[in-house]
Formats: C-alpha cells, sequence, structure tokens
C-alpha cells in the first residue's frame, strides 16, 4: 500500500479551473482548501497583478517559493497552484514533502475559453494574440506539468462536477485518499 500524503496538491495552466476544481474536491473529502495565489495576495494585500507590475515577476516567484516552503507544513489540505508553480524544482519538492500532485490537463482553446476576458493574469494581459499565446506557454509547460504530477486528468472536456469526480475516483484508485 502506498503511503498516503496528506495534501492534494492540484497543478496545470492559468485558467483551467484548479481553484474551482479543488474547492468541489475539498467539499467531497471533506478537506480544507487553499489557493497559493489568494494566500499571497493576502499576505501582500495585493493583487497579483498589481505584485507584477509594482515588483516585477521575479519578486512574485520569491513569494510564491516561500509560500510552498509553508503550504508543506499543512496537512489534510487540497492545494490550488498558480500555472507557474513548475517553474522551480524547489516549490515542487516541497509541495511534494506531504503532497499527492495532481496535473489537471486542459487544451489551449479550452483555457482560451475560460480566461480570454480576464485581465488577472499579467503574463497574458496585452497579448495581441492571446489564443497563440497560451498555446506557445502551453507547450513549453506542459513537460514540467507532465514529469512533476504523481498522475495526470485530461479535464479539457469535463465539467466542473465531473472533474472533480474523476480526480477523486483516480486518488482512491490509485490508493492516494
Ligand atoms: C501564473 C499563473 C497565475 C498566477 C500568476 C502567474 C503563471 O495563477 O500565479 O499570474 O505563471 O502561469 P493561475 O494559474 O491560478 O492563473
Amino acid at each position: 500500500m502506498r503511503k498516503k500524503k496528506s495534501n492534494i496538491v492540484l497543478i496545470g495552466f492559468m485558467g483551467c479551473g484548479k481553484s474551482s476544481v479543488g474547492k468541489r474536491i475539498a467539499v467531497n473529502y471533506n478537506k480544507k482548501f487553499i489557493d497559493t495565489d489568494s494566500e499571497i495576495q493576502c499576505m501582500c494585500g495585493m493583487s497579483v497583478n498589481d505584485i507584477f507590475k509594482k515588483y516585477g515577476e521575479s519578486y512574485f516567484r520569491k513569494l510564491e517559493r516561500n509560500y510552498c516552503k509553508l503550504a508543506a507544513l499543512n496537512s489534510g489540505y487540497i492545494i490550488a497552484t498558480g500555472g507557474g508553480i513548475i517553474k522551480d524544482d524547489n516549490n515542487i519538492e516541497n509541495l511534494k514533502l506531504n503532497g499527492t500532485i495532481v496535473y489537471l490537463r486542459c487544451s489551449a482553446e479550452k483555457i482560451y475559453r475560460n480566461i480570454k476576458n480576464d485581465n488577472t493574469r499579467p503574463l497574458l494581459n496585452g497579448a495581441d494574440d492571446k489564443l497563440a499565446l497560451i498555446c506557445s506557454l502551453l507547450e513549453e509547460r506542459e513537460p514540467l506539468y507532465s514529469k512533476y504530477s504523481d498522475f495526470t486528468i485530461d479535464i479539457s472536456s469535463m465539467r466542473l462536477e465531473e472533474s472533480a469526480w474523476q480526480v477523486g475516483r483516480e486518488l482512491r484508485r490509485f490508493g492516494f485518499i
């Protein structure tokens, strides 16, 4: 029997639905929920957009790194992460200490549909062709999401309920919960 880790960590591209799916899994399995971006925003009293604007991406990445160290000390959480969490090996190392990593894979088209009118993502704001940028960033990051995850669920054609149900099913099937 696999040793159960206490947290479930959702990784995946921005706008794929990590927070919505995570909240639902938390309800289904009676776990607590946190979102790394929301925690960082609370700690700074600023939106992610404003942190990027005022201090730059590298400062945000530092905050993200520090928060991953803290998150690893938690138990019994569903943790939704920012899409760039995989840019630093240390983040994943920390999150893996007490977490099962689940990659929510999603097609570029679905991501685009989810966030085309959303201006809260600084890396996509102002792009002439948002879909093209999503495609190229996704291509660059996909190998990292896959490499770091314990398993992957492709939620491209699933609604929220089904995504949460499928993640739960796989977690049970592989003995993660
Ligand atoms: C980022 C994703 C965002 C947020 C920041 C950077 C990224 O989180 O952390 O804008 O690099 O992919 P979501 O994945 O929740 O949108």
